[in-house]
Protein backbone atom coordinates (compact mmCIF):
# COMPACT_ATOMS: atom_id res chain seq x y z
CA UNK A 1 0.00 0.00 0.00
CA UNK A 2 0.83 3.56 -0.55
CA UNK A 3 0.29 4.56 2.94
CA UNK A 4 2.94 1.80 4.39
CA UNK A 5 6.33 3.54 2.90
CA UNK A 6 7.36 6.22 5.17
CA UNK A 7 7.70 3.83 8.70
CA UNK A 8 10.96 4.13 10.47
CA UNK A 9 9.17 2.11 13.04
CA UNK A 10 11.41 -1.20 14.02
CA UNK A 11 9.06 -4.61 15.17
CA UNK A 12 6.06 -2.63 13.51
CA UNK A 13 4.84 -4.28 10.64
CA UNK A 14 2.07 -2.85 7.94
CA UNK A 15 -1.63 -4.32 8.00
CA UNK A 16 -3.66 -4.78 4.86
CA UNK A 17 -6.94 -4.74 4.40
CA UNK A 18 -8.82 -6.45 1.30
CA UNK A 19 -10.67 -3.19 1.15
CA UNK A 20 -9.09 -0.59 -0.57
CA UNK A 21 -8.67 3.12 -1.70
CA UNK A 22 -9.76 1.90 -5.15
CA UNK A 23 -13.08 0.26 -3.71
CA UNK A 24 -13.52 3.40 -1.73
CA UNK A 25 -13.49 5.15 -4.75
CA UNK A 26 -16.09 3.08 -6.54
CA UNK A 27 -18.46 3.58 -3.99
CA UNK A 28 -17.61 7.37 -4.03
CA UNK A 29 -18.13 8.12 -7.78
CA UNK A 30 -14.57 10.17 -7.08
CA UNK A 31 -10.86 10.14 -6.87
CA UNK A 32 -9.60 11.17 -2.81
CA UNK A 33 -6.96 13.60 -3.06
CA UNK A 34 -5.90 17.13 -1.34
CA UNK A 35 -6.65 20.32 -2.10
CA UNK A 36 -4.07 22.49 -0.47
CA UNK A 37 -4.70 26.27 0.04
CA UNK A 38 -1.49 28.29 0.68
CA UNK A 39 -1.61 32.28 1.42
CA UNK A 40 -1.46 34.68 4.10
CA UNK A 41 -3.49 35.28 6.94
CA UNK A 42 -6.66 37.08 5.42
CA UNK A 43 -5.81 35.88 2.05
CA UNK A 44 -9.14 33.92 1.89
CA UNK A 45 -8.24 30.61 2.43
CA UNK A 46 -11.25 29.49 4.74
CA UNK A 47 -13.77 31.38 2.30
CA UNK A 48 -12.73 29.83 -0.54
CA UNK A 49 -12.17 26.62 1.29
CA UNK A 50 -16.02 26.67 1.90
CA UNK A 51 -16.86 27.38 -1.03
CA UNK A 52 -15.75 24.62 -2.97
CA UNK A 53 -16.76 22.34 -0.08
CA UNK A 54 -20.58 23.34 -0.90
CA UNK A 55 -19.90 23.54 -4.49
CA UNK A 56 -18.87 19.93 -4.68
CA UNK A 57 -20.87 18.89 -2.33
CA UNK A 58 -24.21 19.88 -4.37
CA UNK A 59 -22.39 17.92 -6.63
CA UNK A 60 -22.80 14.72 -4.68
CA UNK A 61 -18.59 14.64 -3.87
CA UNK A 62 -17.37 13.64 -0.36
CA UNK A 63 -15.19 16.77 0.93
CA UNK A 64 -13.41 17.63 4.26
CA UNK A 65 -12.40 20.88 4.92
CA UNK A 66 -8.78 21.18 7.80
CA UNK A 67 -8.68 24.43 8.33
CA UNK A 68 -5.84 25.41 10.35
CA UNK A 69 -7.54 27.82 13.13
CA UNK A 70 -9.78 25.31 14.04
CA UNK A 71 -7.37 22.07 13.64
CA UNK A 72 -5.37 24.47 16.55
CA UNK A 73 -8.39 23.96 19.15
CA UNK A 74 -7.89 20.20 18.94
CA UNK A 75 -5.05 18.04 17.42
CA UNK A 76 -2.60 20.73 17.37
CA UNK A 77 -3.45 22.82 20.43
CA UNK A 78 -0.49 22.59 21.78
CA UNK A 79 1.59 24.19 18.93
CA UNK A 80 2.47 27.74 18.45
CA UNK A 81 3.54 30.12 15.85
CA UNK A 82 7.60 29.38 15.89
CA UNK A 83 9.00 28.03 12.81
CA UNK A 84 9.38 24.46 14.39
CA UNK A 85 5.71 24.69 15.55
CA UNK A 86 4.23 25.47 12.63
CA UNK A 87 6.23 22.85 10.57
CA UNK A 88 4.77 20.36 12.98
CA UNK A 89 1.37 21.75 12.44
CA UNK A 90 1.52 21.15 8.88
CA UNK A 91 2.79 17.66 9.04
CA UNK A 92 0.36 16.78 11.55
CA UNK A 93 -2.37 18.18 8.96
CA UNK A 94 -0.07 16.54 5.87
CA UNK A 95 -0.59 13.11 7.58
CA UNK A 96 -4.29 13.57 8.02
CA UNK A 97 -4.85 14.80 4.96
CA UNK A 98 -3.27 11.95 3.17
CA UNK A 99 -5.67 9.31 5.52
CA UNK A 100 -8.80 11.35 4.16
CA UNK A 101 -7.75 11.20 0.77
CA UNK A 102 -7.06 7.21 1.22
CA UNK A 103 -10.51 6.83 2.58
CA UNK A 104 -11.41 8.23 -1.05
CA UNK A 105 -12.22 11.91 0.78
CA UNK A 106 -12.09 15.12 -1.48
CA UNK A 107 -9.81 16.52 1.38
CA UNK A 108 -9.42 20.76 1.24
CA UNK A 109 -7.38 22.12 4.03
CA UNK A 110 -6.69 25.93 4.65
CA UNK A 111 -3.42 26.83 5.80
CA UNK A 112 -0.97 29.66 5.71
CA UNK A 113 1.41 27.04 5.41
CA UNK A 114 4.39 29.67 4.49
CA UNK A 115 7.48 27.18 4.27
CA UNK A 116 8.38 25.52 1.17
CA UNK A 117 9.81 22.57 2.52
CA UNK A 118 6.67 22.10 4.58
CA UNK A 119 4.31 21.66 1.97
CA UNK A 120 6.69 20.07 -0.54
CA UNK A 121 7.41 17.23 2.37
CA UNK A 122 3.21 16.63 2.58
CA UNK A 123 3.14 16.79 -1.52
CA UNK A 124 5.49 14.09 -1.01
CA UNK A 125 3.34 11.95 1.19
CA UNK A 126 0.60 11.62 -1.82
CA UNK A 127 0.55 9.80 -4.88
CA UNK A 128 1.73 11.61 -7.83
CA UNK A 129 -1.04 14.06 -8.73
CA UNK A 130 -3.00 14.16 -5.59
CA UNK A 131 -1.68 16.84 -3.52
CA UNK A 132 -3.20 19.85 -5.56
CA UNK A 133 -1.73 23.20 -4.42
CA UNK A 134 -3.85 26.46 -4.83
CA UNK A 135 -1.74 29.29 -4.09
CA UNK A 136 -3.75 32.48 -3.27
CA UNK A 137 -1.90 34.90 -4.54
CA UNK A 138 -2.94 38.08 -2.70
CA UNK A 139 -0.53 41.13 -2.20
CA UNK A 140 -0.11 41.79 1.46
CA UNK A 141 -0.90 45.26 1.42
CA UNK A 142 -4.86 43.47 0.35
CA UNK A 143 -4.62 41.77 3.23
CA UNK A 144 -3.61 43.83 5.71
CA UNK A 145 -6.58 46.27 4.36
CA UNK A 146 -9.01 43.71 4.62
CA UNK A 147 -7.70 42.68 8.28
CA UNK A 148 -10.68 40.55 9.12
CA UNK A 149 -9.72 39.13 12.44
CA UNK A 150 -7.55 42.39 13.48
CA UNK A 151 -4.71 40.37 13.70
CA UNK A 152 -2.14 42.85 11.35
CA UNK A 153 -3.23 45.76 13.38
CA UNK A 154 -1.91 44.15 16.18
CA UNK A 155 1.33 42.86 14.44
CA UNK A 156 1.97 46.26 13.52
CA UNK A 157 1.51 47.45 17.10
CA UNK A 158 3.53 44.91 17.94
CA UNK A 159 1.60 42.84 20.12
CA UNK A 160 1.67 39.79 18.18
CA UNK A 161 5.30 39.05 17.35
CA UNK A 162 6.42 36.60 14.01
CA UNK A 163 2.95 36.96 12.52
CA UNK A 164 3.50 35.75 8.85
CA UNK A 165 3.89 38.84 6.23
CA UNK A 166 5.35 41.39 8.73
CA UNK A 167 7.84 39.98 10.48
CA UNK A 168 7.72 36.19 9.33
CA UNK A 169 8.31 35.09 6.54
CA UNK A 170 5.59 33.41 3.88
CA UNK A 171 7.98 31.84 0.95
CA UNK A 172 5.61 32.24 -2.25
CA UNK A 173 5.34 29.12 -4.20
CA UNK A 174 6.71 28.72 -7.64
CA UNK A 175 5.18 25.39 -8.88
CA UNK A 176 1.33 25.35 -7.19
CA UNK A 177 -1.28 23.32 -10.15
CA UNK A 178 -2.95 26.43 -9.59
CA UNK A 179 -2.76 30.45 -8.89
CA UNK A 180 -5.41 32.38 -7.92
CA UNK A 181 -4.50 36.07 -8.46
CA UNK A 182 -6.38 38.85 -6.44
CA UNK A 183 -5.74 42.45 -7.90
CA UNK A 184 -5.86 45.51 -6.45
CA UNK A 185 -8.07 47.61 -7.89
CA UNK A 186 -11.53 47.63 -6.18
CA UNK A 187 -14.06 46.18 -8.07
CA UNK A 188 -12.30 43.39 -9.57
CA UNK A 189 -14.18 39.75 -8.84
CA UNK A 190 -11.56 37.49 -10.52
CA UNK A 191 -11.28 35.89 -7.24
CA UNK A 192 -14.92 36.02 -5.75
CA UNK A 193 -15.03 32.65 -3.52
CA UNK A 194 -17.48 31.08 -6.26
CA UNK A 195 -15.26 31.78 -9.11
CA UNK A 196 -11.93 30.28 -7.26
CA UNK A 197 -14.47 27.32 -6.36
CA UNK A 198 -14.91 26.77 -10.02
CA UNK A 199 -11.01 26.87 -11.33
CA UNK A 200 -10.39 24.55 -8.73
CA UNK A 201 -13.47 22.25 -9.64
CA UNK A 202 -12.23 22.99 -13.36
CA UNK A 203 -8.99 21.27 -12.53
CA UNK A 204 -10.26 18.27 -10.90
CA UNK A 205 -12.84 17.51 -13.56
CA UNK A 206 -9.58 17.85 -16.42
CA UNK A 207 -8.05 16.20 -14.25
CA UNK A 208 -10.21 13.01 -13.62
CA UNK A 209 -11.07 13.49 -9.95
CA UNK A 210 -14.78 13.83 -10.10
CA UNK A 211 -15.46 10.53 -12.84
S1 LIG B 1 0.66 27.97 9.80
O1 LIG B 1 1.68 29.00 9.59
O2 LIG B 1 0.28 27.29 8.54
O3 LIG B 1 1.08 27.01 10.84
O4 LIG B 1 -0.61 28.75 10.33
P1 LIG B 1 -2.16 28.26 10.46
O5 LIG B 1 -2.26 26.96 11.20
O6 LIG B 1 -2.79 28.33 9.13
O7 LIG B 1 -2.78 29.36 11.43
C1 LIG B 1 -2.89 30.68 10.99
C2 LIG B 1 -4.00 31.42 11.77
O8 LIG B 1 -3.57 31.70 13.08
C3 LIG B 1 -3.77 33.06 13.42
N1 LIG B 1 -2.47 33.56 13.88
C4 LIG B 1 -1.34 33.75 13.17
N2 LIG B 1 -1.06 33.63 11.85
C5 LIG B 1 0.22 33.91 11.45
N3 LIG B 1 1.22 34.28 12.27
C6 LIG B 1 0.99 34.40 13.59
N4 LIG B 1 1.97 34.76 14.41
C7 LIG B 1 -0.34 34.13 14.08
N5 LIG B 1 -0.90 34.16 15.31
C8 LIG B 1 -2.18 33.82 15.18
C9 LIG B 1 -4.37 33.75 12.24
O9 LIG B 1 -5.71 33.97 12.56
C10 LIG B 1 -4.28 32.74 11.10
O10 LIG B 1 -5.54 32.56 10.47
P2 LIG B 1 -5.85 32.90 8.91
O11 LIG B 1 -7.09 32.13 8.63
O12 LIG B 1 -4.69 32.45 8.07
O13 LIG B 1 -6.08 34.37 8.89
Amino acid sequence: SDLSTNGNSKNILWHECPIQKLDRQKLLQQKGCVIWITGLSGSGKSTIACALSRSLHSRGKLTYILDGDNIRHGLNRDLGFKAEDRSENIRRIGEVAKLLADAGIICITSLISPYQKDRDACRALLPKGDFIEVFLDVPLAVCEARDPKGLYKLARAGMIKGFTGIDDPYEPPCSSEIVLKQQQQKGSDCMSPNNAAEKVISYLEKNGYLR
